[in-house]
């Protein structure tokens, strides 16, 4: 039996990567550590939380005396870490979070695998979950590689490309056998409705306005989650020590495009005249220092690992439509809380 230690395990992505190891890995002991933030959510793995090789651990990674101990009383063979704050508007009016959390949390991880292994890296792994937002912001042309230089422009992409070095250093440092991936945007189910698809789709049921930063022409790479899943499996398992690897949907959209295409299929499922959900759509005042396209190049994933995205987008977007509007009373409760008090100020 292998101990692995999933941070973030309750938050969008890291639910769909506990789900997938759960089922997937019975001789895997999985353990969950969050903190339970407004954005982790155990409603979301409802599905798998008596499973016999699940645990649950509520904690915080920025405390160090908690982490050592914790890294001493269950053994883990392997950290896969996504816990972190990881919305950019929030890191605008709120950095110090991500601060902490991000370069601190991570760092007390790292420090506490370095501890308890012991420099008998048999077997061990470190897998840190990053960000595209690390390289900065593309022009209309080029893709980022692994090898481009990081320029991250925002307090969250700044806290994440910190914490992508510290896990860099202690590999070369002290040979912790690290693997670090950077992957694009995602979108599928369970994903809090402060990011742009699912607050897209939370308004347009509600007939409210659809706030589009500056002229809505940004761009970004969008991948389904649950190939972002399938990757984080594929790396864990044949990712090679020390590497990093790109992800991404090779699936760009302007914002605009990609709300109009998401107005035509909330009007298809809501049974409303075509053209309806577009008309919700306002431009707003721009985030500060929007970054302005993010593309990778995943062929390193693809021709060393054998990794590739599966899911079209049209698949994609229906399916995440279809779980949100079959998945009202999720939504009521993530709304009902201080939702509203974030929505009014970042939006009024
Ligand atoms: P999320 O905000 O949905 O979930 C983050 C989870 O971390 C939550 O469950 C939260 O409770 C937990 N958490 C936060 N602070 C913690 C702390 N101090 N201690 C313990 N737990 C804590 O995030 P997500 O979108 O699922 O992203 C997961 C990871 O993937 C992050 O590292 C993020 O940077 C990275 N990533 C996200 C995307 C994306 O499009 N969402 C793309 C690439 C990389
Ligand atoms: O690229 C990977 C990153 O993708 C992850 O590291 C982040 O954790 C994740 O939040 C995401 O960052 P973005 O800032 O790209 O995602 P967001 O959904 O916040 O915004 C997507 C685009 O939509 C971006 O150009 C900003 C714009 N936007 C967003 C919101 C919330 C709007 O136009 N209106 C909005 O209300």
């Amino acid at each position: 039996m292998k101990n692995i230690l999933i941070t973030g395990g309750a938050g969008f992505i890291g639910s769909h990567v506990i789900r997938r190891f759960v089922n997937k890995y019975p001789d895997y002991k999985i353990y969950n550590l969050d903190k339970l933030t407004y954005a982790g959510n155990l409603e979301n793995l409802t599905d798998i939380e008596k499973a016999e090789n699940y645990e649950f651990i509520k904690g915080d990674i920025v405390d160090s005396k908690f982490i050592d101990k914790l890294f001493a009383e269950k053994k883990f063979d392997a950290v896969i870490h996504l816990a972190a704050e990881s919305h950019v508007d929030r890191s605008i009016t709120d950095p110090m979070a991500f601060i902490n959390t991000n370069i601190i949390g991570t760092v007390n991880l790292l420090n506490a695998a370095k501890n308890i292994w012991k420099d008998n890296y048999e077997g061990k792994l470190f897998y840190h979950i990053s960000t595209d937002e690390v390289y900065g912001s593309l022009g209309k042309e080029g893709l980022f590689l692994e090898t481009t230089a990081y320029d991250p422009k925002s307090p969250y992409s700044a806290s994440k490309a910190s914490s992508d070095h510290l896990v860099r250093a202690y590999h070369n440092t002290y040979k912790l056998p690290v693997v670090i991936t950077n992957c694009s945007n995602n979108y599928g189910p369970n994903q809090f409705p402060e990011k742009l698809i699912p607050l897209s789709i939370n308004n347009i049921k509600n007939n409210k306005p659809i706030p589009i930063y500056g002229k809505g022409e940004n761009i970004r790479d969008w991948l389904y989650v649950e190939d972002h899943a399938s990757a984080i499996d594929t790396v864990f398992h044949n990712g090679n020590a020390g590497e990093t690897y790109n992800i991404g949907g090779k699936n760009e959209w302007k914002n605009i495009d990609l709300i109009k295409v998401l107005c035509k299929v909330m009007d298809r499922q809501l049974g409303r005249k075509e053209g309806d959900s577009e008309k919700l759509i306002t431009f707003v005042k721009d985030r500060a220092g929007h970054d302005m396209r993010y593309a990778i190049n995943c062929s390193k994933i693809e021709n060393e690992l054998g990794w590739q995205p599966s899911v079209q987008f049209e698949e994609g977007i229906d399916k995440t439509v279809r779980w949100y509007l079959d998945n009202e009373e999720w939504l009521k409760n993530i709304i009902s809380g201080d939702y509203e008090k974030y929505y009014r100020k970042q939006y009024s």
